[in-house]
């Protein structure tokens, strides 16, 4: 069974961004399933890089946007990303230090955290970019 699921509810409406968040969808569901064949730590290590990393530059290609339209939001929105970044980098420390597993309780963090994000401030920003078009 698929973890996450890419649905109309959690498109905003701005094409780069729903693909950026696709991707990251795509990348956690990759964890997920990896999770649960029983993956060592150095594949899910690898996996969890590589979606930090990806994380981090969508953030950037959102921050970006706001400043090219001067987005009001722009500095609570982007005092949400490097929350988000800090605690991820934190469970990865954890998780590399062999401090901590990867736990589901992972999984479902990082399942709440984008669909609450995605759901309001990305939505904020893709409405403000519509504005901007017309
Ligand atoms: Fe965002
Ligand atoms: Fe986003």
């Amino acid at each position: 069974m698929t973890y996450l699921t890419w649905s109309n509810d959690l498109a905003v409406g701005n094409s780069f961004i729903d693909g950026d968040h696709q991707k990251l969808i795509d990348m956690v569901n990759r964890l997920h399933v990896l999770m649960s064949e029983g993956k060592g730590k150095d594949v899910l290590g690898k996996v969890l890089h590589n979606l930090i990393t990806y994380t981090k530059e969508h953030f950037r290609r959102e921050e970006d946007l706001m400043r090219k339209i001067s987005f009001p939001g722009l500095a609570d929105h982007k005092a949400e990303h490097e929350k988000l970044l800090a605690q991820v980098l934190e469970l990865q420390a954890k998780f590399e230090s062999g401090a901590a597993t990867l736990s589901i309780q992972v999984l479902h963090f990082l399942r709440d955290w984008l669909i609450n994000h995605i759901g309001k401030s990305d939505k904020e920003l893709a409405l403000a970019t519509h504005d901007m078009a017309h």
